[in-house]
């Protein structure tokens, strides 16, 4: 996501700014600005696109002076333009801010700031945190930070100036990370490591909620209440590319890591218990959703495969009739399309060109047309009537992973949202699937702990030519999912099969020996699943089980079982998918593959 950064020192700022943003572009971004302090006052430079677009801007109008913080930003709220990058400022002075994260409670806290005579210009969530500092501003910007961050919701590392303190910036995380590099004579701020490592490799590692005050004399890290925190130095020891994939040896296994934090992104100030669900700026009237007969869910890839789910969830709790078609497919064929039909354009970068193309036929018709896509400003975003973002972040490995998470959470509340408007989602079902929905982000976490039984079984995958998932349901929808990954990363034919599908042919492949991952998350079919494998198991298969924890099966017939925690049958396909996605990761490093960027393929597919 966005990237900040901050120098305080004795040489030209912006060089420092520059450079530790362009450490950071691997984070993914659509715009970058800096605010320098020059003589007292703040200067801001600031471009959509690329950082070469900023530079060329300071090549021929210098921001001077050796104090100043930066940004790239990777929209959420809002296109990607001039007016809504960062850095922002108030409109009743000059208290400057970059922020990453997001403010979940920025509607209400707009509203508040207007009718305090506050003038917002662009269309972020961060737009309000300059104006609230400016509100609670009594002379002292510590102060004022404090103050600020106790009316924000949500997730922010920031990093703020002003004219009136010339001679400082206060920083401030919690929920999205931030670093003070401590240098000779000078000390900076980042969200990342890479951004100061040709500076110093003196690191504070904040916490949530610790706030910092960079001076020419150093940094000083303070509690709310302004009690000192003597904080020890972290020497870094690691080079640069280890550091930008946090720690992790590929970017793969970093996002399959942050899928609880995408998770609570996407879900957040749209789930809660108690209210209904809020889907944005995607709203439908009970009357336009009684014109819509069918919808189709259009996608490639991943994307597909997530939508395989949402057809499952959308069908089950809102009784409109769904196909998920395959957009290289459907647009070459002639479906029935009309102005009663919802197009849903599921992508995570929102550029596939198929899945594009579709939309615009989709448009020509009249059909009503909704984008599901990680990517604000995208054109898919850009060119459907209503738009929902899966905030899952940047996702820079070829296989995706926690863009499929998302995307399959996006899918529940979207059938729950129109289940709602046609005044028929039951409140058990609501309870359950919003409970579930919630509980995901550490139901995630204890599944990662799951890695050394998966990278063990993965040792023994990888000696495999093919290999079969199963699964019923919505296991058979993540099966397929399964089966695409190892495909893609680990370069092992693997296919899906619907357990009840098997005798129908695929069963006189079965060898002894022959590898099958078999889930069995759908409680009512469990015994149904079992029947199969019994099948290919008295064939001679070698059977590898998910399934919850606790869940009573007959050991006889596994060679392993990977546990997951209980969880509501329609969400479970996201944790069996954390497994699945440990598995390819494993058994891709198992065979040296390049897992990040595997033979023959790309991340965004813009042409067809
Ligand atoms: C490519 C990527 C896949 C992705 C698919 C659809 O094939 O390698 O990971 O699922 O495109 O991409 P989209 O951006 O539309 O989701």
């Amino acid at each position: 996501m966005c990237g900040i950064v901050g120098y305080i020192g004795n040489k030209k700022a912006s060089n420092f700014l520059i450079e530790g943003l362009s450490k950071l572009e691997y984070r993914g971004y659509d715009s970058a600005g800096i605010a320098v302090i020059n003589n007292g006052s703040v200067e801001i430079r600031k471009h959509k696109g690329r950082l070469s677009n900023l530079v060329e801007e300071l090549e021929n109008n210098s921001a001077d002076g050796t104090i100043g913080i930066g940004h790239t930003r990777w929209a959420t709220h809002g296109e990607p333009s001039d007016i809504n990058s960062h850095p922002h400022q108030t409109s009743k002075g000059d208290i400057t801010v970059v922020h990453n994260g997001i403010i979940e409670n920025y509607n209400e806290l707009t509203k508040w700031l207007k009718s305090e005579g506050y003038e917002f210009k662009s269309a972020t969530d961060t737009e309000v945190i300059p104006n609230l500092i400016h509100y609670y501003y009594k002379g002292d910007l510590f102060e004022a930070v404090v103050k600020a961050t106790e009316n924000l919701e949500g997730s922010y590392a920031l990093g703020v100036v002003c004219g009136q303190e010339p001679d400082k910036i206060v920083a401030v995380r919690k929920d999205s990370p931030l670093i003070v590099g401590i240098g000779n004579g000078e000390s900076f701020i980042a969200s990342d490591i890479p951004a100061v490592l040709n500076y110093t490799r003196d690191i504070y590692l904040l916490e949530d909620n610790e706030f910092v005050v960079l001076t020419n004399e150093g940094a000083k890290i303070f509690k709310a209440n302004g009690e000192r925190i003597n904080k020890e130095i972290y020497k870094v020891t690691w080079n640069e590319d280890a550091a930008e994939k946090g720690g992790y040896d590929s970017f793969m296994l970093k996002e399959i890591h942050e899928q609880p934090k995408a998770i609570k992104d996407t879900m957040s100030g749209r789930v809660s218990l108690n209210e209904k669900i809020n889907l944005g700026d995607f709203k439908l009237t009970a009357e336009e959703l009684e014109e819509i007969d069918r919808i189709y869910i259009i996608a490639c890839g991943t994307a597909y495969n997530a939508g395989l789910i949402g057809k499952v969830a959308i069908e089950d709790l809102a009784r409109i009739p769904v196909e998920v078609a395959i957009a290289s497919e459907f647009r070459y064929r002639n479906p029935i399309v009309t102005k009663k039909t919802l197009i849903v354009t599921l992508s995570q970068s929102g550029e596939t060109a198929d899945t594009l193309a579709v939309l615009r036929d989709a448009k020509k018709i009249g059909a009503k047309t909704l984008a599901i896509t990680n990517v604000v400003g995208s054109s898919i975003s850009r060119e459907a009537d209503n738009v929902i973002y899966t905030m899952a972040g940047p996702e820079i490995a070829v296989a995706s992973t926690k863009a499929y998470t998302t995307q399959t959470v996006v899918m529940n509340l979207l059938g729950m949202y129109l289940a709602d408007l046609k005044g028929m989602l039951k409140s058990e079902d609501e309870i359950e699937i919003k409970k579930a929905l919630l509980e995901l982000p550490n139901k995630i976490e204890e599944v990662l702990e799951k890695k050394p039984q998966i990278a063990e079984i993965a040792k023994i995958i990888a000696q495999e030519k093919d290999l079969f998932y199963l699964g019923r349901d919505v296991d058979y929808a993540l099966a397929i999912e399964g089966a695409l990954k190892i495909k893609e990363i680990a370069y092992i034919h693997s296919e899906a099969y619907a357990g009840g599908e098997l005798k129908h042919g695929t069963i006189a492949l079965i060898e002894p020996g022959t590898k099958i991952i078999a889930l069995l998350t759908q409680t009512n079919l469990k015994d149904k699943m079992i029947s199969n494998i019994r099948e290919v198991k008295s064939r001679g298969a070698e059977i590898i089980g998910i399934a919850y924890e606790g869940q009573e099966l007959d050991s006889s017939i596994f060679d392993e079982i990977i546990r997951i925690p209980q969880i509501s049958t329609r969400i479970a396909p996201v944790l069996g998918a954390v497994v699945l996605q440990l598995l390819a990761y494993y058994v891709a490093k198992e065979r040296g593959c390049d897992i990040d960027k595997p033979r023959n393929l790309a991340k965004s597919v813009t042409v067809e």
